[in-house]
């Protein structure tokens, strides 16, 4: 959380990383602030943030909110970053002014932008590094991408050098210009002396009427300043997101490098490009996913499991050898080794499949635990449920744990067999190797070792059918 105002004597020597995030993100048309849209199943402002972790404290952190800021806070907030509030969005440069008691505390700092999320804590290194090493004033990340449009591109000093001439921004490109292909990628070291310096000289004639952090280039150029660039070693790094078709080709990369992430730790992926995988997750080697899956949020898949198509994990912990079957829903639900679910289940909150247990289709779970080696495999709502071990549930089971007004408990006692169509009307015990005749409807406990019978027994009319049928033959 902000820090009192630290003595510079305590920042010298060290450097700040500034996130830029203070955007509207116009080209997006969201209510929600740009840096809060997913990529990956995480904001792009947290991916960042996560990055500049890997190199600094978080104290050291300084991200720009505005837009919707309270609302950006709220989410980022526990990583511990400081905010600075820029309450009024005129530019890149602007932003920068507007952090400007914080950021001269320290002799340098980096600029990140909370749109460019695939940074790695590597290349953040390397820019430090390197501008060190250059003792220049304004280090630029840059890369050579495909498209270029829509980012401002490096003018370079004639010569190879690293040095250069200013950053031009897509707009103000002249046609020769259009050609260049190194664009900036919004990743910058500055010395923060030289910097805030020239600060108040941005000025606003351009086409956004904005103050534009990227003319500080020109600036220092003017001024003989050492302005340098390094190229990215991988360009898709810096890409940035300012429509939604970036920001899905973003996500791609991302669900992407994680299926090769799984690959290489020994999971087999078919069809990679049709899963889609949070970087929170984990699975074990020999586990098998079928096309068309996803793994949500810190869901934990233990080895040797299949995951068939059209199945959604979510927040589940699943252990070693188990088999979901086709279509299958899991949410925040248990599953311990070797249990078989699915095809069509359904495990909702607070689930609990015990080992070797099977869950088929269409049965519903919530807050249930479902013991060692029971099966329901057909057709059941089970919730709110103590279920034992071995434990049979027959097709068409219900738990009636709801009466209208409060949710109340059922327990199924080991070795209980719940014969199909039951009612199970809760509170209500069924006791341990008890059965439960088909079509009944429970409302009393049933003892250990049992038989219950909740529905009238069956009445025989001999020969009614074909007293019937001779008499409609009369008519
Ligand atoms: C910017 C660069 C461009 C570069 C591109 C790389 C400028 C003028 N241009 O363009 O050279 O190629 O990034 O992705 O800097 N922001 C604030 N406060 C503001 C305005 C923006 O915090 O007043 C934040 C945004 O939330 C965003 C970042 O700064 O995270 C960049 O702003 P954006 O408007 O996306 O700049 P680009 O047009 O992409
Ligand atoms: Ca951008």
């Amino acid at each position: 959380m902000p820090k009192s105002k630290s003595t510079r004597k305590n920042a010298a020597g060290k450097f700040a990383i500034a996130i830029l995030a203070a955007g509207k993100g116009t080209r997006l048309k969201s209510r929600y602030p740009k840096v809060l849209h997913e990529v990956g199943g995480k904001p792009m402002l947290e991916h960042v943030i996560a990055s500049a972790r890997k190199v600094v404290a978080p104290e050291d952190i300084y991200v720009i909110i505005g837009h919707e800021a309270e609302l950006v806070k709220r989410r980022v907030g526990a990583t511990g970053v400081n905010f600075v509030l820029q309450a009024e969005q005129r530019g890149t440069g602007h932003a920068i002014m507007v952090a400007k008691d914080a950021l001269s505390q320290y002799d340098r700092f980096l600029v990140l932008s909370g749109d460019v999320p695939l940074i790695w804590a590597g290349t953040i290194e390397r820019l430090r590094d390197f501008h060190r090493e250059q003792k220049a004033a304004m280090t630029i990340l840059t890369a050579e991408v495909e498209n270029p449009h829509g980012y401002g591109r490096i003018v370079r000093k004639e010569g190879k050098s690293a040095e250069l001439a200013a950053i031009v921004e897509q707009k103000a490109l002249t046609r020769k210009q259009r050609n260049l292909r190194e664009v900036n990628s919004g990743i910058y070291a500055f010395e923060s002396r030289p910097l805030f310096a020239r600060i108040s000289k941005l000025k606003t004639d351009n086409a956004h009427k904005e103050f534009y952090l990227t003319d500080m280039a020109g600036l220092l150029v003017r001024d003989k300043q050492k302005v340098v660039a390094l190229p990215a070693m991988n360009p898709e790094e810096v890409l940035g997101s300012n429509t939604r078709l970036e920001l899905s080709m973003l996500d791609q990369h991302l669900r992407m490098a994680k299926c090769y992430e799984l690959m290489a730790e020994g999971v087999t992926i078919y069809k990679p490009e049709t899963c889609v995988i949070d970087s929170g997750v984990e699975i074990a080697p020999d586990t098998v996913i079928e096309p068309f899956v996803q793994v949500l949020g810190k869901s934990k898949i233990g080895g040797e499991c299949r995951v068939r198509s059209y199945t959604v994990i979510e927040d589940c912990e699943i252990g070693d050898g188990v088999e979901v079957r086709h279509h299958s829903v899991l949410q925040h639900a248990r599953v311990e080794a070797k249990a078989i679910i699915g095809p069509f289940s359904r495990l909702r909150p607070g689930s609990e499949i015990g080992e070797g247990a099977h869950v088929g289709n269409f049965v519903e779970t919530k807050k249930t635990r479902l013991g060692k080696g029971s099966k329901a495999n057909h057709l059941a709502y089970l919730g709110d449920a103590l279920i034992g071990d071995q434990v049979n549930i027959g097709a068409g089971t219900i738990t009636c744990n709801f009466d209208g007004v409060e949710k109340h408990p059922t327990a199924i006692d080991d070795n209980a067999f719940v014969g199909s169509n039951s009612t199970l009307v809760a509170p209500v015990r069924i006791g341990s190797g008890s059965y439960v005749g088909a079509g009944s409807v429970v409302t009393d406990n049933v003892p250990a070792d049992s038989l219950a019978l909740g529905r009238s027994r069956q009445v025989v009319k001999e020969g009614w059918a074909k007293e019937r049928r001779e008499k409609m033959a009369a008519k």
